[in-house]
């Protein structure tokens, strides 16, 4: 298809570790994207899509309060990534840029006739077992603030989608999508090397949890079960675009149907790539769980955006690749001759 039929696409957090993931597929599937980022990351992204003619990368220092008149201009539908992570931003920002940062994009969006919003929620905002569209995790704005940045990071997803799917309710016209996934891991889309032009590990985001599977001492695991490869996250948000229901689910958790195993994963990488085995993480640090899978009923996803049961990525796929990138990333910085060893600290 050519780029004249499809639309030009905003993606918020364009340089993280899943928007640009997101962006890299649009390019690929021949949309034209604009990009926002902030920071010396507008640099680096620029650099690292410059072989790509139809993509831009703007400035918005803060999603929350931006004046989106100019970024907006020409754009038709939104993928809206951007939020902080655990441990990344204060209680007020990270409230302010989950709940007011989404409002706001929307507000903006629905000024400029701006029709389609696909955002990334989380399935942390979804009690244990219960992933129906009115399930929501019981913690509240006032335990948000308490301390804990897991605590807040689960409110500033609750509440900001459930803003979200409130200004759905009021705004019949456009139509809005939420794809709520548990933790993402998954190889860095090609070009991400360029944002991470020297260590940085938190742009690695959650796929910290892998990179540490390369230090023989670590320690360092996920906290529950439930993954999805980020190459699967990204294309969902991009079917959220093109619906095949116009009554689709509007609150919709996406997960991998395999099971995901870290002692499988140290397995699968001591196999395939022998020349890392000394480097390998022990597996008998793995956590052990009932499940390593989150049991949900993908069909909904299948019937309203096309993605069938059969073409989700495998957790040996999810690893290697991941694998494979972190050591391109590696091999680019002592190229440049810096010294750096895996983190001892959880990414998160
Ligand atoms: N990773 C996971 O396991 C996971 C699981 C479920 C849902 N999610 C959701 O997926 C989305 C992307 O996560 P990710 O893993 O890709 O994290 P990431 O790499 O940290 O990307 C998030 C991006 O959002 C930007 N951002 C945060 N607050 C902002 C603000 N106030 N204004 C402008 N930009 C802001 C960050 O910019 P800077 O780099 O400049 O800070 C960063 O580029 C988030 O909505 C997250 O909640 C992630």
């Amino acid at each position: 298809m050519s780029t004249e039929s499809k639309p030009l696409v905003f993606v918020t957090g364009a340089a993280g570790f899943l928007g640009f993931q997101v962006v890299h597929q649009l390019l690929e599937g021949g949309y034209a994207v604009r990009g926002a980022a902030r920071g010396r990351k507008i640099s680096l992204l620029r650099k690292a899509l410059e072989k790509y003619p139809q993509f831009e990368a703007v400035e918005i220092t803060d999603i929350a309060t931006a004046d989106y008149t100019a970024a907006f201009k020409g754009v038709g539908a939104i993928i809206h990534t951007a939020a902080p992570l655990p441990g990344r931003a204060d209680s007020e920002t990270a409230l302010k840029s989950a709940i007011e940062g989404s409002l706001h994009i929307l507000r903006e969006a629905q000024k400029a006739g701006i029709k389609k919003f696909v955002a990334t929620g989380s399935m942390v905002t979804f009690p244990e077992n219960a992933y129906g569209p009115n399930d929501w995790v019981p913690v509240t704005k006032e335990q948000a603030v308490e301390g804990n940045p897991f605590v807040l990071y689960i409110a500033e997803k609750k509440f900001g989608e459930q803003a979200v799917l409130d200004f759905a309710d009021k705004h019949p016209d456009m139509d809005i999508t939420i794809f709520c996934p548990p933790w993402i891991f998954g190889p860095f889309a090609p070009g991400f090397e360029h944002i991470v032009p020297e260590p940085d590990f938190a742009a690695f985001s959650t796929d910290g949890f892998v990179y540490q599977l390369l230090r023989s001492d670590n320690v360092n695991y996920h906290y529950s079960p439930g993954v999805l490869d980020v190459r699967d996250v990204a294309r969902i948000h991009i079917a959220g675009l093109n619906p095949l229901t116009p009554d689709h689910p509007k609150r919709v958790p996406i997960v991998s149907p395999h099971d995901a195993d870290f002692r499988e994963a140290i397995k699968h990488i001591y196999e395939e790539r022998p020349e890392l085995r000394g480097r390998l993480a022990d597996p008998s640090t793995v956590p052990v769980w009932p499940t390593y899978k989150i049991d949900l009923d993908l069909t909904p996803v299948e019937k309203a955006f096309g993605i069938s049961l059969g073409s989700y990525k495998t957790w040996k796929e999810t690893i290697l690749d991941s694998i494979d990138r972190f050591i391109d990333v590696e091999n680019q910085w002592t190229s440049k001759g810096f010294k750096f060893e895996v983190p001892t600290a959880p990414p998160m």
